[in-house]
Parts: C-alpha cells; structure tokens; sequence
C-alpha cells in the first residue's frame, strides 16, 4: 500500500479511516472519504418499554414486567408498526423490553428477537429499586452530587452515564453489523440506554445527554446515509 500513489485505508467496522494517502486530484475524493465513515442506517425505530411494574412507582432499574396498561400499550405500537417489516427486533435482557418486543413479533412475519446486556438499563448500584422521592429523602447526598453533574455521577456499586459509553457503543456496533442490508430496525430499549444510543448518533453535549426527552408513548426513527441524516422524535396514539 505504501507504495501507491492515493489510498484511504479504513476500519468497516469502526467506520475509521486509519491511513489516509492522497497526492493527486482524484474526482469524488470526498465523496468516497465521507461514505466509508458513515454508518448506514436505512431506518432504525428506536422505542422505550411501555409502562413496567417499577414505572408506576418511579423505581429505578429491577426487572418488572410490564402493567396491564403496559401491554396494552404494546399491542397498539405493534399494530402500528404492522405496516413496515421488521425482521429483527433488538432489546435489553430485561424482562420489559423482552416482553414488549415478543408482542411486536406476534404482528410480525419472520422477526426475530436478540437480546443484548449491552442495552439493559443503567445500574443504580446502592439505591437499585428505589423510588425517586425514596432516593431524595433517604440518601440527599446521592440526589444532590448526581444534579450536580449529572453524566459525570456514577452510582455508588453501580454506573453512571459515563461509564456506560463503551457497553452502548459495543451494542450498536452488533446491532449495525447484523443489520446490513436490512430495512427496518428495531431497538427496545430503557430511558438511560436509549439517551445513549441517540447521542451515539446525533452530536450532543454531555452535560445534556441525561436530560435527552425519551417518552414512552413516541419513538425516535433515525435513518443515516452519506446523503443525509434523520432524527425524528414521533408519537403514538395511546
Ligand atoms: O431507571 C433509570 C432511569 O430510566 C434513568 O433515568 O437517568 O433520568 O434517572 P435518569
């Protein structure tokens, strides 16, 4: 390789260019510079779980299967999403988005559902199945250092949206590589998980990442190619 005149040596799988050699004018250099970094992703729906067990009492993380108006919920996204096919659905190894994606798939023709502990929820460490207010009033030292710096804060024995960067990253990659070629994507994932794979593709600032809206009756459809990039937050009728 050395000895040629022009080459772009690239990563496909992280979409990196490691050497980079040209020395003459080669028509759509750039072009061809910009296609081999970008991921394409043809139109990745990206939800949270509808309504858990823990939701209704604002706990963090468990493993709480869906209410009743949780899989309620779920069979109108499915119907919903009846008109696009979709042969993979990914989700966390949480039993909510597990249990939503298997009612997707019951609307669905040949979707096949893979679970990644890459996407399962952030780790709340000490105050694990806690409630918010539970949290403020017991141990207002975890409450206040997390306002503080909210990305920044890691759990005491659990993570932090920092820390939770590489296992994100790792999933995404998986879910990229196993989705070539195909049209529709699926991710279920939580609130925290699914700010991180939003900012994976769309540039924010760190310190407003934990802020990023992931409501549970919307999704956002993301569709990314040279040409183009598309983040669009819609809403479902619940
Ligand atoms: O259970 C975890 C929450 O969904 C994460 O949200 O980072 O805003 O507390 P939070």
């Amino acid at each position: 390789m050395e000895n040629e005149q022009n080459f772009i040596k690239f990563d496909t799988f992280d979409y990196k260019i490691l050497n980079y050699k040209v020395n003459n004018d080669l028509p759509f250099i750039e072009r061809i510079r910009d296609f081999v970094v970008t991921p394409f992703i043809n139109n990745l729906y990206l939800l949270r779980h509808t309504q858990s067990f823990f939701n209704v009492e604002d706990r963090l993380g468990g493993d709480a299967e869906l209410t009743p108006k949780g899989i309620q919920d779920a069979r109108k996204i499915a119907q919903y999403f009846t008109n696009k096919k979709l042969p993979l659905i990914f989700t966390s190894t949480l039993k909510r988005t597990i249990q939503m994606a298997k009612i997707i798939q019951q609307y669905q023709n040949n979707c096949r559902i893979i679970s990644f502990d890459e996407f399962t929820e952030i780790n709340a460490g000490i105050v694990e199945g806690m409630s918010y207010e539970e949290i403020r009033t017991k141990m207002p030292e975890i409450d206040q250092a997390r306002k503080q710096n909210k990305y920044y804060y890691i759990y005491p024995h659990g993570e932090g949206y920092v820390s939770m960067e590489s296992r994100i990253e790792r999933g995404i990659k998986k879910v990229i590589y196993l989705s070539k070629h195909i049209d529709n994507i699926m991710i279920i994932g939580h609130r925290a998980v699914n700010r991180m794979i939003l900012s994976y593709f769309v540039y924010k600032r760190q310190e407003d990442i934990p802020y990023i809206y992931v409501p549970i009756d919307g999704y956002y459809h993301i569709k990314i190619n040279q040409n183009k990039k598309l983040f669009e937050l819609k809403r479902f009728k619940l």
